[in-house]
């Protein structure tokens, strides 16, 4: 089994020792509005804000070789050109490593007695990239070498950039400073931001037309400029613009040289934009290079972002007997849960930047990963996500992060979209006891005059189920539910039209979803929770309808969606049964079974136990739970995308990892801790042996690894932006080590197989802080810390 590298727990690490992994395998640097995505050979790009409109490098997705396009060092060592991340000149290397940590990625590169060491990290309170380039002789003779940096700048709009040729060709406008590469493009006009690429010392040539440095017909691992030793100085005017710095460098024996490179970005306010008729305002791009552009600034700056870190992470630690366990909640979970938590579904490298922004229903969700972290982020992305939904509970289903403005071109009428604000909510409050966010007066359609409190879009979300429901008193799906993909009023047979914005049948349509009623249950009883607290005061009449309305949902399901094993799926536009064992495929599918699981439906008669055993026979497999199965073998215009899907992918018989969880979660209620933990392994990318069967990062969740009736099962896709990082995180925290947050304190309720004997948890909450030792003695129960400022030190034996 090939490995391309390990984890270095002690500092927050992954390290990648072979480059040629088989996918890139990337970080992200950023956590407040200027991002990076960085590959483990540097490729790559950034943007501030917005990975649509205000994309700084340009990135070619799908590109041949893979992962073309990012920062690129070239070193020429006499006749032998390389690179420290190895692409894209592809020499060999004497050593290579990349080690991914929380922020920031270190990428070392050895040839030939030359090292060089390059660190990217995007620094706080500053827009931009940092990378110190250290390069040290580590000869006993002298050397005499250059160094080339390179970028490609993208015309800003990411996706016009990719299209617009006939304009995009002639707009490239560049300066040129001593130390700073300017990229202008547009600014002459409506743009008030340009980007610039500086280094801290003069540089001995530059270039900023592609063509000119690479040459024509080159591609980026034979600059033309780089293999001749030199650089031609080009100012760029149109075609496509660049930024390369060169450096002819002496290196005595055992000496090095440090170089700090700031690649960033400035707006600039309207008065001030231009220093002289058509010359851009240079001065805050000099301060943001002079900010960090000394070893001992960029050592500060570095040290800052690792403290950041530490102190986040530090606010939930675990110390148990299994390291793959410890690995997953104290490093990489949280942190997948903050990256998602940034870019929602936008930027990764199976997300083009361009489609989609936050989603409605992805960012409620991402919430539940992070309110331990950051909860103030949390409270504004409630308000702004509540912006987007409309006067009757419908919402947008996406929003765009520069403008916070919901997206027209996908709309509304996602069946479970409004419940997400309700479940988003009540992770918040009970995380940091702020009722206060429910008083907070929110648009609707960001229009102003609109405003109503938070709680009263709760309540019309909740009304908007409520009030939807079909012939069997369950709620209608409308476009989809939580499953994007499957379209029960679509009806496509044109191959031109996407299953997500085509126009519905919506006339006579009888199609409710057993997914939804599952959380109309599981979110009416935690309003119902919500609104019965101190500092709610809601109206008991009110809160009694919650309930009622709750009530009633759990005998329809047990009515009407109960298949007799395990729960149904759905009902279709006719009235006819999804997820049946009357169905000739896609007998049992994952999503009720969750759900209904989570909302304790007929628990008491056994439905919930059968459901979970059903979801462990018929839809199991070696790395997870499938979503579907059988899994459809052809297209079905009355399900839609679902059917799209080659057997075992995505949709469609994968193992969509991001429901795993729900399944996980009702194990636990049910009191089945190995069953739970099973599950849990599964997906568990720490938990996954082989490294070049799962081809994605081994340090990260992903949204769907290739099913059982795949061709090649065991394959993960999609990784970094899923709902599975929030899930699997509330599933650990909570549900599994059960350390569960509650309105007036903490909930200790583990449900964790028996071998694992005892374990520590460190945990801030609120303004407390709690070291818990929890013994499992195979007694069970639960223990309540009722909430106190200060520190405790707690054994607890369950
Ligand atoms: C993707 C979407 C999410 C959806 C899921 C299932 O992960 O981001 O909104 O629920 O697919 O279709
Ligand atoms: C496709 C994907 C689904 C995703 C949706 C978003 O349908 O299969 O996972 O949620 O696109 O637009």
């Amino acid at each position: 089994m090939k490995q391309y590298g390990y984890f270095d727990d002690d500092v927050r690490e992954f390290v990648i020792t072979d480059p040629a992994t088989p996918w890139p395998w990337i970080n992200y640097l950023g956590c407040e509005d200027f991002f990076s995505l960085v590959s483990n050979t540097a490729g790559g790009y950034c943007f501030c804000k917005d990975a649509k409109f205000r994309r700084i490098l340009r990135y070619r997705y799908n590109g041949v070789p893979m992962d073309s396009g990012g920062r690129y060092y070239y070193i020429k060592d006499g006749d032998s050109v390389w690179n420290p991340g190895w692409k894209p000149c592809k020499t060999p290397l004497d050593r290579y490593e990349c080690r991914h940590g929380m922020g920031y990625t270190r990428i070392i590169g050895e040839k030939g007695g030359l090292r060089c060491e390059v660190l990217f990290f995007v620094p706080q309170g500053g827009r931009c990239e940092v990378h110190r380039v250290r390069l040290t002789n580590t000869g006993a003779a002298v050397k005499r070498v250059q160094l080339w940096s390179f970028v490609e700048w993208c015309l800003w709009n990411a996706s016009t950039d990719m299209e617009n040729f006939q304009r995009n060709l002639s707009t490239g406008e560049v300066e040129v400073g001593d130390r700073i590469l300017y990229h202008k493009t547009e600014y002459r006009e409506r743009r008030d931001h340009y980007a610039f690429f500086g280094v801290n010392r003069p540089f001995d040539g530059f270039d900023t037309d592609r063509e000119t440095f690479l040459g024509p017909y080159n591609g980026f691992d034979t600059p033309q400029q780089v293999f001749a030793g030199t650089s031609d100085n080009s100012v760029a005017h149109g075609w496509s613009p660049v930024a390369s710095h060169r450096f002819d460098l002496t290196l005595e024996a055992g000496k090095s040289e440090e170089l700090i490179f700031v690649l960033g970005y400035v707006e600039n306010p309207p008065e001030a934009k231009f220093s002289a008729l058509g010359i851009i305002n240079k001065a805050p791009a000099e301060e943001l290079l002079e900010a960090f552009g000394t070893p001992a600034k960029a050592d500060a700056a570095f040290a800052a972002l690792k403290g950041y870190w530490d102190g986040l992470l530090g606010r939930f630690q675990l110390e148990s007997a299994v390291p793959e366990l410890d690995r997953t909640v104290n490093i990489w979970n949280q942190y997948q849960c903050m990256v998602t938590f940034f870019m929602s579904r936008s930027a990764s490298y199976f997300e083009s930047g361009i489609g989609r922004g936050m989603g409605f229903r992805d960012s409620n969700q991402d919430l539940a990963g992070i309110v331990h972290l950051i909860p103030d982020r949390a409270r504004q992305r409630i308000l702004d996500i509540a912006a987007t939904q409309f006067p009757d509970g419908g919402c947008y289903h996406q929003y765009q992060p520069l403008t916070k403005r919901g997206n027209h071109d996908i709309g509304g009428g996602f069946g479970d979209d409004p419940l997400w604000l309700i479940f988003g909510t009540v992770a918040y409050i009970k995380e940091t006891g702020d009722f206060s966010i429910l008083e907070e007066k929110v648009p609707f359609d960001n229009q102003p005059g609109t405003e109503k409190t938070l709680l009263e879009h709760l309540k019309i979300s909740f009304a908007r189920v409520a009030d939807n429901l079909g012939p069997h008193g369950l709620p209608l799906i409308g476009r989809a539910d939580w499953n994007d993909c499957l379209n029960l009023n679509c009806f496509s047979d044109n191959p031109d039209e996407s299953f997500q914005t085509t126009e519905n049948k919506t006339e006579g349509s009888r199609a409710e979803s057993l997914m939804i009623a599952g959380l109309f249950v599981a979110e009416g009883k935690d309003f119902a929770e919500l609104l019965s607290q101190p500092a709610v005061s809601a109206d008991p009449a009110y809160v009694d309808e919650v309930r009622e309305a709750v009530s009633r949902m759990e005998t329809a399901v047990k009515q009407h969606g109960w298949d007799g094993e395990w729960f149904l799926r759905a009902y279709d536009y006719y009235g006819r049964k999804i997820g049946s064992s009357e169905n000739a495929e896609s007998k049992i599918f994952i999503e009720s079974q969750g759900w209904c699981g989570m909302a304790r439906i007929g628990a008491d008669e056994g439905l919930c136990d059968k459901a979970l055993d059903a979801a462990s026979k018929y839809l199991e497999c070696e790395y997870g739970l499938v979503l579907n199965a059988p899994a459809f073998s052809s297209y079905i215009k009355d399900y839609g995308e679902i059917s799209s899907y080659p057997q075992g992918y995505k949709e469609n018989g994968g193992i969509f990892c991001h429901n795993n969880p729900w399944v996980i979660i009702a194990e636990a209620m049910a009191g089945r801790a190995d069953d739970a933990w099973r599950h849990y392994c599964k997906i568990s990318p720490a938990f996954a042996k082989d490294q070049s069967l799962r081809k994605v990062e081994p340090y990260v969740f992903c949204q769907m690894v290739a099913g059982a009736e795949a061709a090649h099962p065991g394959e993960g896709k999609n990784s970094w932006l899923t709902g599975t990082a929030a899930w699997t995180w509330k599933t650990v925290s909570e549900f599994i080590l059960g350390i569960k947050p509650q309105y007036d304190g903490l909930l200790v309720e583990p449900c964790i197989p028996q071998h694992i004997g005892s374990y520590r948890v460190r945990r801030r909450f609120r303004e407390a802080e709690y070291d818990l030792t929890i013994r499992l003695t195979g007694k069970g129960g639960s223990f309540r810390i009722p909430y106190r400022p200060g520190f405790q030190a707690l054994e607890i034996e369950l």
